[in-house]
């Protein structure tokens, strides 16, 4: 099977070409973070006129690179949740066109759950092998942060263990970057930084230290920063700068790596995949592998193409809906949320 995925849900516009062994024959991202640095974040409104205007260019230049045409496709895949709805909609009105243009089958496909499979994904021929069922993953991004145990590539078996009650991790690395004046996106410069600092030369907030609890919290070590820069000034671009990204950086990771090893036990799990923007980080990538074998687990690191948003997932998650014989009508729902059940209230916690 060869599916085409469209992806619009947040300030990346992506279309990929995705066969049913995972190989990617084509993945293509426009991203808008230029657009959206100058106010430190995504805005809405901007997003969805962008992705008006690439959507297009981005469908035709992922057909061209695959070498196939509409009519060569098995069914066309976008993401219909969670997402900002304006942009949402762009992919879900041209996934819908093009279906009904080409009489190919059409699929929606939960976003979290595209980062969840990016593992299987073959971008490069050595690509490691995908990970045996069942699974723990850490999915980490801008704007989620949980962990699930999943027994099949389904959404029905996907389980939500825990996650954050406020800010998602992703979220904690942009705010604190912006909050230092750093630009955006925060985590890949903070992740920079980090890099010359020592994790221990400030004594931060430690998020949710109760190692039995599977869930997250990253707002009160975000506060922490901002007392920290209210007692001792902004940093300028100097050693406190690093120190102090690096003992950010360390506190998040910290808790992601502990959290993780500690549900694949739980779970009587052996191997536990990372998923979500926030995987590209070098340390939480390092800590992650390093605690896997410390714990005999295995652990399955993405590359970093299939970490951060793209298309290529959400067709692969497509494909599989297709190949079980699903299939949405002609027209898709759309949703802000995730349809995956969450446990954890965002604010309050455990249900
Ligand atoms: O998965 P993603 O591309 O988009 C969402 O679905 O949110 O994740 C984007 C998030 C941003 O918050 C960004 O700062 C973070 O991932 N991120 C990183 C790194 N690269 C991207 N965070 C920490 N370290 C990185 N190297
Ligand atoms: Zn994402």
């Amino acid at each position: 099977m060869r599916v085409l995925g469209i992806e619009t849900s947040c300030d990346e516009t992506g279309a990929a070409v995705v066969c049913d062994d995972g190989t990617v024959l084509s993945d293509v991202v426009h991203t808008q973070i230029a657009l959206h640095a100058p106010f430190g974040g995504v805005v809405p409104e901007l997003a969805s006129r962008d992705h008006l205007r690439n959507v297009e260019p981005v469908i035709r230049s992922a057909l061209e690179q695959s070498g196939l045409g509409l009519a060569d496709l098995d069914g066309i895949a976008v993401t219909c949740r969670p997402g900002l709805s304006g942009a949402l909609l762009v992919g879900i009105q041209v996934a819908q066109a093009m279906a009904w243009g080409a009489s190919k089958p059409l699929v929606g496909v939960d976003h979290l759950v595209g980062h969840l499979l990016a593992a299987f994904l073959r971008f490069t021929p050595d690509a490691p092998p995908p990970p045996g069922l069942p699974f723990v993953a850490l999915l980490a991004s801008g704007g989620h942060t949980a962990l699930y145990r999943v027994d099949g590539l389904s959404l029905e078996q996907t389980h939500e263990l825990g996650a954050t009650r406020d800010d998602a991790a992703g979220e904690a690395f942009d705010k604190v970057a912006k909050l230092l004046g750093l630009g955006y996106p925060g985590g890949p410069i903070i992740d920079r930084l980090a890099a010359e600092g020592d994790p221990n030369a400030i004594e931060l907030a430690r998020p949710m230290p109760n190692k039995s609890s599977l869930e997250f919290s990253f707002s009160g070590l975000k506060t922490d920063v901002m007392r920290w820069v209210s007692r001792n000034g902004r940093p300028g671009n100097d050693q406190s700068l690093r120190d102090l990204c690096a003992s950010f950086q360390k506190r998040v990771v910290d808790a992601l790596v502990s959290k993780a090893v500690h549900a694949a036990r739980q779970e009587q799990v052996h191997t536990i995949v990372l998923a979500g923007g926030v995987a590209a980080n070098r340390e939480l990538r390092a800590r992650l592998t390093a605690a896997g074998e410390k714990h005999s687990l295995r652990v399955v690191v993405p590359s970093l193409r299939a970490c951060t948003d793209n298309a290529a997932m959400i067709a692969y998650a497509g494909l599989l809906r297709l190949a079980r014989g699903e299939q949405d009508g002609p027209i898709l729902e759309m949703s802000p949320r995730t349809a995956l059940l969450r446990v954890t209230r965002k604010g309050k916690g455990r249900r």
